[in-house]
Parts: C-alpha cells; structure tokens; sequence
C-alpha cells in the first residue's frame, strides 16, 4: 500500500484516486497522525501532499521522521517536496510572485517516474500553483525537469528513489500526471497494481468479523446505493446479527420503497424493519416553506424515528452507515493547533452522537465510483447500483414551498415518468442526476376547450464529476418536448414545463 500525507491541500483526495486507479491501495494520513498511521500500514510507499503553509514557516508542519529513515520511496507534490527538500538539507525560498495555472515543464534528465512515458527534449503540459520555491536541492537530488518559473520542476534522487515535484500531477490540467503517480507506485515502489474490489471485500469482511464478535449491528437504509451496499457487505460478513431500518417518510421517488424492500428481504433476506412514518413527516412538515427548516425538521426526524426503532430492537451496540471517503476525509486545519476537522455533510448525521453507539463504517475509505464498482462485485443489481444520487431529505427539497401529501403525488408521477423516458432514450448513465421539480407558481393554460390554472414543473438534469461542480445536460432535439407532452398528459395539477439550464456555479444541483 501507499501512504498518503495530507499537509491540507485542496486535492489530496485526487491523489488517492490517482494510485487506486493505478490499482494499488491507499490511505490519506493528515500529517498530525501520519506517524502513526505509517507505523500502522507500513507502506511501500509515501506520497507528500501539497498544502496551504511555507515551510519557512515557524511550526510548519514535516513529514515524520520515520518516513526517511525508513527507506521507502518518497514523493512530494507542491509543499510535499519543499518539506521533502528542507528536511533533507535543501533550502526553501519565500516566493513574492509563485506560478499558478497551466504551465510547460522542459524534460532535460531521466528518472524511473518517467519510464514508457516522457523523454528527454520533451515538453510538457503541467498544473502548477506554489508561492514558494526550492532555492538548493538537498544532497542527492539533481534536476530532471524544468520550467520557466520553476528550476526544479521535478526533482529526482534515484539511489533513495525520492522525488518531488513543484507541480500537481493529481489534477487532470496535468495530462500525464496520473501516469506519473502509476510509475511511482508500480515502477518506484513495485506494487502489482492488482488491488481489486474482490479484494477489498474479502478484507472488509474480516475487519468487520473482528470489529463485531458476536454483537448486534442495525444500519439505517436511505434507499440509496451507499447505505445498501455497506448492508450488504456487512451481512455477508455476520448475518442475521444485522438489522437494517428503512424509515418511509413519503418522500421518496416512485417505487423506491419497495425496490429496497424487495431487494432486502426478497433477494439478500436480510432482516429489515420498514416504518412506515409518512403521517409524521407529513404532519410535520405542514407549513414549513424555508429550505433550511425542511432539511432541519426532516434531519431531526429520522432520527427520532431511527432511535426509536432501535430500541424496539434492543441490545444493538453498533450502528453502520453507508459514510463515504469524501465524507470522512479530515480536512487539516492551520489555525487551531494540531486539530482536525470533519468535513460536515449534510445527510442524515447526527446519529452516532446521541445514539452512543459503536460505528460500522465499512465504505469509510472508498470514493462514489469504487462503492458502485463494490456494489457489483457484492451482486447488487446494475439498475440499482447505477442509480443517480437522490438527496436525504428526498422530494420535499424539491417541491419549494409547502410540501404536502398530494404534491408529493404529482411530483412522484412526473419524475417518474421523466426518468422513464431518460432511460429508454439510452441516456440515464450519462446523465449524473435527473429530477424533477414541482414549482409553487401556477399558470393558465387551454386543455381540449377549457382553460387550466395548474402547476409548473422544471426538469433539470446535470452533467458532474463528483456534485461540486455541474453543466445542464443538453438532450437530443425532440427529447425534453416529448417528455413535456406525456406529463402535461399524464398527470393532473400540472399544465408548463420548464427546462432548468443554470450551472452549479452559481446554481446548485437541487433547488433547496
Ligand atoms: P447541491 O444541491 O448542493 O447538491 O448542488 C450536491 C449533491 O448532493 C446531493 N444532496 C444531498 N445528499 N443529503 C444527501 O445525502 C442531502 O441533504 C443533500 N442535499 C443535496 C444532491 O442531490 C447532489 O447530488
């Protein structure tokens, strides 16, 4: 495995994909416990991610010393090879002006992170973004590329097999760079590049054995891939002494509950309590029309809902969720001292605090696209598993407004019917998220002789990488008037349909 030091840039996650993608496995440490976390993993490998501070900084932070002494291969990205240089006994400038952005690197030398890959009088595309800059390479070190603002673009110590690099090589802005990050983690560090999910099942379901003896687990079902598919590996790892709880709080899409009802009891026969609580969320959220108060009241709800069953259930001590990596990650902070913060996401949380319960977080480590890949590995059905993300607070964040039982209704049937044609047009695993969204404007419109005074709806569907970032999704000509045809047909209490266009920036992808 790699061990990868997180020094609190914004992309370290990047790098993790990047070696996992090169199918080696790996593990971000932020650089407060990455001694101990080396200790623990004993990798074959470091990575140094880049960071915010200047190691000419009083208490900036280092890379463990262990890490060197060790005599593992070493590679610093950005502030990972400037602390890599200064720890060495190089020397680190104050940059006034640094180079940010698209920048050409010049191969003027060779080194094994290059191999099949880049050659000397060769130029190349990078992403750089430093203030500072390396002023002395440390003893070993000779330069293998350059740029206009940065001498020691890449740097290389081949009888340590330490490098370091000035720029990004995480980012796609740098063409090359996920090969790169390969040929150091199987040319420099000789992994076999065979880490698989088949792999990562069998480990997982270990882990999970020695974690729980002989105890009781319950792991709340959102209905979503994520929550599934932990359920799922951890029934296969200790059976019947799982229960999962699916609260229905008559916010899910059309035919949701009874997908992971069926495929719960039916196909996996895990035991599965469904509460049916749609009075309650109903009841409660008569009247509420601010977003945030939605999301707050539902939040609150489930969980109530949540602990209530659980002690129905007794003598449970651990709780699973479905976390994900980008949920978890510890972002480093700088101003307070050695502490971390967790990243707050805003899904159904808040439940470990009060409940004091033991966490089963099997996904802790994974990104989206390796939970689905998982997911499949585990059995789970591809329609299920390939399925778009769906908020926790589900359709009452997409009815602005008062969300009602008979909105809920027509918004049900008209995603429903959205996502149909999404679907048998081929298009639905191109799409990130598709969704429909039931406005709280009316408008007149003429049906047959009579004049109608109905509901708007807005179709929105999105292009996206990871949810950060979005683009409206253009549907071939014909597609989106097809479908404004059969709801205007189909379903009462809406006579417009509109097609949402905005990008996140400055949109988000829902409308609450
Ligand atoms: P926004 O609307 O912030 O959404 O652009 C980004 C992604 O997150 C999803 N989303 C949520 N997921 N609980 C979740 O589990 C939530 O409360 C929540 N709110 C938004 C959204 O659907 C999109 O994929």
């Amino acid at each position: 495995s790699i061990l990868i030091i997180d020094f609190g840039s914004q992309v370290t996650q990047l790098i993790a994909r990047r070696v996992r993608e090169a199918g080696v496995y790996s593990e971000i440490a932020p650089f407060q416990s990455a001694a101990e976390a080396f200790e623990r993993m004993q990798p074959r490998g470091v990575i140094l991610s880049g960071g915010p501070a200047s190691v000419v900084d009083d208490g900036s932070p280092r890379a463990p010393q262990a890490v060197f002494d060790a005599g593992v291969p070493v590679m610093g990205i950005c502030y990972g090879q400037q602390v890599m240089m200064q720890q060495l006994g190089g020397r680190v400038d104050k940059g006034s002006a640094g180079e940010f952005g698209e920048a050409y690197v010049a191969v003027d030398g060779d080194c094994a992170l290059f191999d099949g890959l880049w050659r000397t009088g060769e130029q190349h595309q990078v992403w750089m973004s430093h203030g500072d800059h390396v002023a002395a390479l440390a003893p070993g070190f000779a330069p293998v590329a350059s740029s206009k603002g940065a001498p020691y673009a890449i740097v290389a110590d081949e009888a340590r097999r330490y490098y370091g690099m000035q720029f990004h090589p995480e980012v796609v802005h740098t063409p090359d760079g996920a090969k790169l990050i390969a040929n150091f983690a199987r040319h420099v560090c000789g992994l076999s590049g065979d880490w698989t999910m088949a792999e990562f099942r069998a480990t997982k379901i270990a882990e999970i054995r020695e974690q729980v003896g002989s105890g009781r687990v319950i792991c709340g079902l959102s209905g979503g891939v994520d929550s599934a598919v932990a359920a799922v590996l951890i029934h296969e790892a200790i059976g019947e002494q799982l229960t999962c709880v699916f609260v229905d709080g008559g916010i899910l899409r059309a035919g949701e509950a009874e997908q992971v009802v069926g495929l719960f009891r039916g196909a996996y026969n895990i035991p599965l309590v469904h509460v049916q609580a749609q009075d309650l969320f109903m009841d409660g959220l008569a009247g509420v029309t601010d977003p945030e108060a939605k999301r707050k009241f539902i939040g609150k709800t489930f969980i109530d809902v949540f602990e209530a069953e659980a002690k129905k259930i007794g003598g449970a001590e651990f709780l699973a969720q479905g976390t994900l990596y980008p949920d978890v990650i510890e972002s480093v902070s700088f101003t307070g001292g050695p502490s971390v913060t967790i990243k707050s996401h805003h899904n159904v949380g808040g439940l470990p605090e009060r409940m004091n319960m033991k966490l089963v977080e099997p996904l802790r480590e994974l990104f989206k696209d390796e939970v689905r890949a998982l997911g499949r590995e585990l059995g789970l059905p591809d329609v299920f598993v390939g399925r778009h993300p769906f908020p926790g607070p589900g359709l009452a964040i997409r009815i602005p407004g008062e969300v009602t039982r008979e909105r809920c209704d027509i918004l049900r049937k008209a995603d429903a019917i959205y996502l149909e044609e999404i679907r048998a047009a081929g298009l639905y695993d191109a799409i990130w998220q598709a969704f429909a969204v039931l406005l709280p404007v009316r408008s007149v419109g003429v049906m047959g002789d009579g004049r109608t005074y109905d509901s708007v709806l807005a179709l929105r569907a999105v292009s996206s990488t990871d949810g950060m970032t979005a683009q409206a999704f253009e549907f071939p000509g014909g597609f989106l008037s097809r479908v404004t045809t059969r709801i205007i047909n189909e379903v009462k209490g809406i006579n417009r349909v509109t097609y949402d266009y905005t990008s996140k920036p400055p949109g988000t992808i829902e409308w609450e």
